[in-house]
Formats: structure tokens, sequence, C-alpha cells
């Protein structure tokens, strides 16, 4: 395969996002045949089962990218110990309608940052459950929960910290390495 598509779904719909800016930072470590692309979650309606066979363009647009993607990445805060309503609005358009489920079969990554030390863990573990559900084979190990302090990554995207850097580096790779395989 020359190129490989990745979906990003960042859950958080703040522009000074520190998962946003995680996910650039990701992008950074990237190979130069993984070429990412960002779902607009904000630009979704909130899911309506009356509207699901005749989709609004955002929701066309969302199950496309999906289809297209030979990877996923969610880069995602926790909101109240588990996913944020957007992102989860987001999983649920893309399994609509009925037997048109555009997550089976896709492989994901899973990461998230929070100013918290024990932040996303629940987020991640919530999303586990429903990807597993969604048909979506995720990444197991490493787990990565960032605690993400001021200045972690910097204007231009590089990660200041050496020892998170490398083992973002190793995450990257890891990542990288099993999607090219599943893709075989
Ligand atoms: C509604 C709401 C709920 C939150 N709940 C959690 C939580 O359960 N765990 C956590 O670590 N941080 C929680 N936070 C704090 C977020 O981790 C923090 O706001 C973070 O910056 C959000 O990520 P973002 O910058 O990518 O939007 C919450 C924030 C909001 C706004």
């Amino acid at each position: 395969m020359s190129t490989y598509k990745i979906a990003v779904f960042v859950g958080s719909l703040r522009a000074a996002s520190i998962n946003l800016r995680l996910a650039r930072a990701l992008e950074k470590l990237m190979p130069a045949d993984f070429k990412l692309e960002y779902a607009s979650l904000g630009d979704l309606p909130l899911y309506n089962q009356d509207n699901e066979n005749n989709p609004p363009p955002p929701v066309v647009k969302l199950k496309q990218l999906i289809a297209d993607a030979q990877g996923i990445l969610f880069v995602s805060p926790e909101h109240n110990r588990s996913l944020p309503a957007a992102l989860k609005n987001a999983i649920d358009w893309g399994t609509r309608p009925w037997g048109q489920n555009s997550w089976a079969g896709k492989a994901a990554g899973i990461l998230g940052a929070s100013p918290s030390a024990a932040g996303t863990a629940m987020m991640q573990q919530h999303l586990r459950n429903i990807l597993a559900a969604e048909g979506v084979s995720v990444l197991s190990t490493p787990e990565v929960f960032i605690q993400f302090g001021e200045g972690l990554v910097d204007d231009q995207y590089n990660i200041t910290n050496e020892g998170t850097r490398k083992f973002l580096q190793g995450w990257v790779d890891r990542y990288v390495a099993w999607i090219r395989k599943f893709n075989d």
C-alpha cells in the first residue's frame, strides 16, 4: 500500500485542547506514508434515528472518512469518568443505519491526555468496551495516559520532555507496524 489514511478523532471541541495538541505532536512522529485526517466532531448534529436514512452532509462525510481509513486514532479527554458526548455522538452516527456500521473491521489506537495523573483511564476503558461491540480491533498495549502539563507540547508540536517523546515514539512505532500488518 502506498499510503495509509488515518482518521483521527479528537474527543474535544476546544480550540486550545491539550488532546488536539497531543494529536498534532503524534502526527509529527508518524512516517511520511501515514496521512492523518481529522474528523470534524463539532459539525455533527446530535444523533437522531429519524435522520439516519437521510443523513445530513457532516454525517455522510464522517462515514466516508471512516470507510476510507486504514486506521483510526482516538485522542480524547475524559469527561466525568467517561468519553466526551461529542465523541460518543460520532461513534453512534458511524454505527448507523443498521447493517451499515462504518466502524466494523477497522483497527484503532487510543490515547488520552488530562491535567490529572489518573486522567483518561476510565474514558479509555469505556471506549474499548464500545469499540469491541462495534467490531473495532484496538491496539492493547502499551496504554497511554498522558498527564499534560503546561509546555509539554510546544507551538511547533514538538514534545519537550525527552522521556515522554521517546515513550510516544515507541507507541507510534508499534501502532504503525500494527496498522501495516492489519491491512496486509
Ligand atoms: C465536563 C468535564 C468533565 C471532566 N471530567 C474529567 C474526568 O473525569 N477526568 C479527568 O481526568 N479530567 C476531567 N476533566 C478535565 C479535563 O481533563 C481537562 O479539562 C482537559 O483539559 C480536557 O481536555 P481538552 O483540553 O483536550 O479539552 C473534565 C473537564 C470537563 C470540561
